[in-house]
């Protein structure tokens, strides 16, 4: 796929998800902005891709501050002067717990990434795009933004909100050529699928995986590349009349 002469922002980039969405758009020439919490992390993804100085930035930034938000947008006009892309995927799995167990703490931190974090991206990025009448947006939701999980309720109900965030920027931005969709991703073989195999089922995590897998219509988890494959679509001029839709990724594990 052809990402030349596109700057494109990737949240989450040092993430299993991420790194393989900076990969293929590095494959295609764009220059990637990666941003993320974990700053090391970051960096060894640029190396081992072999990114430079010219072709790529790395920023820092806590994306549930939104003077953190703020900053990774101007840094990218400093150094790159559009947005072309925007891959708003950082997330976070959160706690394991029923309704009457959530605390406060546990709501802000899990809304403060999955919700305040989009919904803040999308306002320092969108009138870029709405200036430069042109640009593509992907929200990373998930299926559980489609369906309710028992003891997952605020990564549900954060992916839900994903979802209703995503139409109404769809909206806005239509009128000024500017695309906006999400992708549903189903088990994916990440960290954060392992961080929950051990919260779901503390001790056993290798019996939920096993559960997990057993799910899924296609019998087995999916792979980040093949969730990377369709923000890339999605993101490229391909996708040019798609706008305020979302894609299950997920081996027909909604349909279920
Ligand atoms: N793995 C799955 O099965 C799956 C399924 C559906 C949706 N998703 C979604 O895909 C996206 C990427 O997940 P992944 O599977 O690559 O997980 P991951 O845990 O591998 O990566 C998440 C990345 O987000 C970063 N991050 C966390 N908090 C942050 C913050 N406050 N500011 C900036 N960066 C922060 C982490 O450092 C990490 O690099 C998430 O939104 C997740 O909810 C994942």
């Amino acid at each position: 796929m052809n990402f030349e002469n596109k700057v494109v922002i990737v949240t989450g980039a040092a993430g299993g998800i991420g790194k393989e969405v900076v990969r293929k758009l590095a494959n295609g020439q764009a220059k990637v902005v990666l941003v993320d919490l974990n700053e090391d992390a970051i960096k060894a993804v640029q190396a081992e891709l072999g990114l430079t100085e010219e072709n790529s930035l790395a920023v820092k930034a806590d994306v549930s501050n939104e003077e953190s938000v703020k900053n990774y947008v101007t840094q990218t006009i400093s150094k790159f002067g559009r947005i072309d892309g925007f891959v708003n995927n950082a997330g976070v799995e959160g706690p394991a717990k029923t309704i009457e167990e959530i605390t406060e703490e546990d709501f802000n931190f899990v809304y403060g990434i999955n919700v305040k974090g989009v919904l803040f991206g999308l306002k320092y990025v969108l009138p870029i795009m709405k200036e430069q009448k042109s640009g593509s947006i992907v929200n990373t939701s998930s299926v559980a933004g489609l369906i309710g999980s028992p003891s997952m309720v605020l990564y549900n109900s954060s992916k839900h909100a994903v979802m209703g965030i995503n139409k109404v920027a769809a909206l806005e931005a239509a009128a000024f050529n500017v695309r906006v969709n999400a992708v549903n991703p189903g088990v994916i073989n990440t960290q954060m699928m392992r961080n929950i195999e051990s919260k779901v089922a503390p001790g056993a995590a290798e019996a939920a995986q096993a559960a997990y897998n057993d799910a899924v219509p296609m019998k087995r988890y999916g792979e980040p590349e093949e969730v990377a494959n369709v923000i890339a679509f999605l993101l490229s001029d391909e996708a040019s009349y798609v706008s305020s839709s979302s894609y299950t990724v997920d081996g027909a594990l909604y349909n279920v």
